[in-house]
């Protein structure tokens, strides 16, 4: 049976972890120049509804890295844009295509596309998840600290689509995640009672950025304005006031603790110049481990189905 990635929970720890080993040995080879093509001759779709740098690139340099095709398919110029239904769609493609990645606004859309999809469909990034970035980040975390097991990760700023998908991770992988939201920015309600349900590990959500920060191996942040919320850019501005990872919040943080943001940064916004760019900052291994860990991905999906 065909399986998607729409959100980190479709996948178990078993799963997640053995993508996590297959990322570094992908990321080794390449590394040292060992071609290795297992999808000749598979072709993978990516529709974007929204604009994308690092999710459209690695993709397509993941796939003709591993010996296949991409279609870049804009919904702006195909009949999606004119209405044609998603569930007709999502039938036609899958007798063209071997996998596709949506980007896309409303998460429902992406939910009908994988119930009428027969290849597999892997969420880019909806108003709800991102779970390709989020699975690429804890890549990085064990790349940078080793494991990710009794770590303290601060996430400070908006609970949206980036935080909701770090809560599934924190449930399922068993670390203690901080969030640090302004009123009436908190992450999904729905996902994250579940999440602390199911969770051993701490899964709060906190006012104050410092306390999220005291003590903390990781701090993570994301834009105040996602994709879509373009409009709410001014209020916006004011409402995250103090939510900015500065250097003075970065001092709160353990010693050795590092910087993430999954990009791209509004510098003096959400995060300042000088520590994103400063010795901590691990902004560009992350960016480059979304190649490594979507190839994992796509073996994963597409040749190579993980035993129970
Ligand atoms: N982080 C991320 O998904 O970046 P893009 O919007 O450039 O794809
Ligand atoms: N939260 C951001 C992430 C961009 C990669 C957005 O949805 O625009």
């Amino acid at each position: 049976m065909k399986k998607d990635l729409l959100k980190i929970s479709d996948l178990t720890r078993h799963e997640i972890d053995e993508i996590f080993e297959r990322s570094r040995i992908l990321k080794g080879n390449h590394k040292r120049g060992m071609p290795y093509k297992p999808l000749i001759g598979k072709t993978l779709g990516l529709i974007f509804e929204k604009a994308s740098t690092r999710t459209r690139v690695s993709f397509e340099a993941a796939m003709y890295q591993l010996g296949g095709n991409t279609i870049f398919i804009s919904s702006r110029d195909s009949q999606m844009g004119r209405g044609e239904p998603i569930k007709d769609t999502a039938r036609v493609l899958s007798r063209y295509l071997d996998a596709v990645v949506i980007r896309t606004f409303g998460h429902d859309i992406v939910d009908e596309f994988a119930r009428y999809s027969e290849i597999p469909v892997i969420n880019g990034l909806t108003d709800l998840h991102h779970p390709c970035q989020v699975l690429t980040d804890m890549f990085t975390i064990i790349e940078k600290k080793g494991d990710y097991k009794g770590l303290k990760i601060a996430w400070i700023g908006d609970g949206n689509n980036m935080a909701n998908s770090w809560i599934e991770a924190a449930s399922i992988l068993g670390f203690n995640l901080f969030l640090a939201c302004p009123k009436g920015y908190e992450p999904d309600k729905k996902i994250l009672e579940h999440a602390q349900k199911e969770a051993k590990s701490e899964i709060k959500v906190l006012k104050d950025p410092k306390d999220a920060a005291d003590g903390a191996d990781v701090l993570n942040t994301d834009v105040w304005a996602s994709m879509g919320q373009e409009d709410e850019r001014e209020k916006r501005l004011k409402d995250f006031k103090g939510y900015q990872i500065n250097k003075d919040v970065l001092k709160l943080a353990k010693k050795d603790a590092i910087v993430m943001h999954c990009l791209p940064a509004h510098r003096g916004e959400e995060i300042t110049d000088e520590v994103m760019e400063g010795s901590q900052s691990v902004v560009f291994d992350q960016a480059e481990n979304r190649l490594h860990v979507q190839k994992a991905v796509l073996e994963i999906l597409l040749i190579n189905p993980i035993e129970k």
